[in-house]
Parts: structure tokens; sequence; C-alpha cells
């Protein structure tokens, strides 16, 4: 499984590359905000398309993913087009994000805008990752539209499962694979237990059907769901800084570490 960071800010960026252990990026409007405000509150002066261009070149050879914020399928192609036609020729590794289906809430007749433009992208041979995906089947309609990447958003799911039966939760915390039973009909959990659910009931049903799109797991909470969904089958899982940090961490690997230390014999350090 590959490892993208779901991060905007160059710094996590560059650390990440350092250390060779990242193999893509993926960005939000939310986490470009969340950039944007750290470098304003560093009073860096930089314009976001240089930000942008610096990311991408340290990412060479390995996908970005870059969003749009246009409401409705004519927009974000052309906002996509525009993207791709600024940002591409830095690395040539940029993916547009597109929504699986960009409407509000009591919004109509935009149901299908997020394929229409998968498709128009995938025509002018832009690489796609459709994102905001919360069922299987809209993992389907994407990957059928022509979609390179779908992003179901674990760890939402995991909120919302939480929300409808009255958990508590902080942002680090996800529902196990197997989930929570909830006998409340009321409740109903569309027949998703869990956000790793989500990624594997899509991992099955491309198999099912040989669809090469590859599922990209986001939302992710922490590392065991990262392992959890690398079990269930995903291709890629995105995570923040954080997570990606506690991936390499283990107690006993820091136990362990303090008492190798203590127990080195002077001989030994003096050969080395
Ligand atoms: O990759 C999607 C991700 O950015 C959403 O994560 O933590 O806002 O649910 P989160």
């Amino acid at each position: 499984m590959k490892f993208f960071l779901d991060s905007a800010i160059l710094g996590e960026i560059e650390t990440v590359y350092a250390a060779g252990v990242c193999d893509g990026i993926t960005m939000n409007p939310s986490l470009v905000k969340k950039a944007v405000d750290e470098m304003k509150s560093r009073g860096e002066k930089a314009s976001l398309e240089n930000y942008i261009k610096r990311a991408l070149t340290i990412a060479k050879g390995t996908p970005v993913s870059l969003e749009v914020t246009e409401l409705e399928a004519k927009g974000m192609v052309k906002q996509g087009k525009t993207l791709y036609k600024k940002f591409n020729p830095t690395a040539k590794n940029v993916y547009i994000k597109i929504p699986v289906n960009p409407q509000f809430e009591g919004e109509k007749g935009k149901e299908f805008d997020g394929v229409i433009a998968i498709k128009e992208l995938r025509k002018a041979k832009i690489p796609v990752n459709c994102t905001l995906i919360f069922t299987p089947e809209q993992a389907l309609a994407a990957a059928k539209a022509g979609a390179n990447f779908v992003s179901p958003f674990a760890g939402r799911i995991d909120d919302l499962l939480r929300k409808n039966s009255g958990v508590e939760f902080d942002k680090t915390d996800y529902f196990p694979a197997g989930g929570i039973v909830e006998e409340d009909e009321q409740k109903s959990d569309n027949g998703i237990v869990s956000g790793v659910d989500l990624v594997a009931q899509t991992v099955q049903i491309f198999r099912n059907y040989g669809i090469k799109t590859e599922v990209l797991a986001a939302s992710m909470r922490n590392a065991r769901q990262v392992r959890e969904c690398a079990l269930a089958g995903a291709d890629i899982a995105t995570m923040d800084f954080g997570t990606f940090k506690e991936i390499f961490s283990h107690k006993l690997t820091m136990d362990g570490m303090k008492k190798f230390t203590q127990d080195t014999p002077e001989e030994f350090k003096k050969l080395v």
C-alpha cells in the first residue's frame, strides 16, 4: 500500500519526502487554507502559486491531488483544466480532485455533475482523483466514469456512526473494521459498519469487476486504521503528518532502543 501525505504544509511535505517514505500528496481547500493561514502567521509573503509549485517539485515522480472549488460540471472542468495547465508543467505529477457530487444539501438537479466532470477531464487525458466518497456505489460510479483514484473518507464515516449512536469520540478515534452492532433501526448505518468497512466493500466491488481504479483510503484517523485499510486491500492511504509519524512508532521500539543503548559495551563503541 502506498502512503500519501494529506497536507499542504511545505515543512511536512519536505520532511516525509526527505525521509523517502511518501508516495504522493493529497490536498483539499481546507488543507490549503491551513497552509495559507500558517504562512500568514509566519509573516511569509510567498504567493500561493509558488508555494504549490514548491510542493509539486518536492513530490516530483509521485501524484499530487489538487481540488477544484467550482460547483457544477462545466465550472469544475474549466477549473480542472486551468489548474492542470498552470501546475502540471512544474513536475508532471498533478491529479485533479473532483467531488463525486458537488450538490449541497437540499439542492436538486446536479446529481451527475461530478461524474460528467470526471469524464470530460479524462477525455482530455487529465488524471482524476474522485473525492468525498461515502458509499461503495459512489466509488463504483466514479470508477465507471474513469477516475484514476477514488477517495472513500473512512474517518468521517466513523464520525457519523459514532454521532448517530451517541458514542463520545475525538479526532483520533475510529471504528474498528467490524463496527459496533447497532440495534436501533433509527440509527441505520446504511450497511456500512465502519470507515474501514467502506474501504473494504469498495475494494471487493472493484475486484469483482476487475476495475483498475485505485482505492485511496482517506480521512485516516490513526495508524491502526491505516493497517486495517491495508488488510482490506486499499491501494493507498492518505494521512496527516501525525498519523504518518505514528506508523513508525511503538513504545516497545523505544524501550528496546533505550535498553540496547544502555547495554552497548564500550568495546563495541570503539569498533565503530
Ligand atoms: O483526504 C481527505 C481528508 O483531508 C479529510 O480528512 O480529517 O477532514 O476527515 P478529515
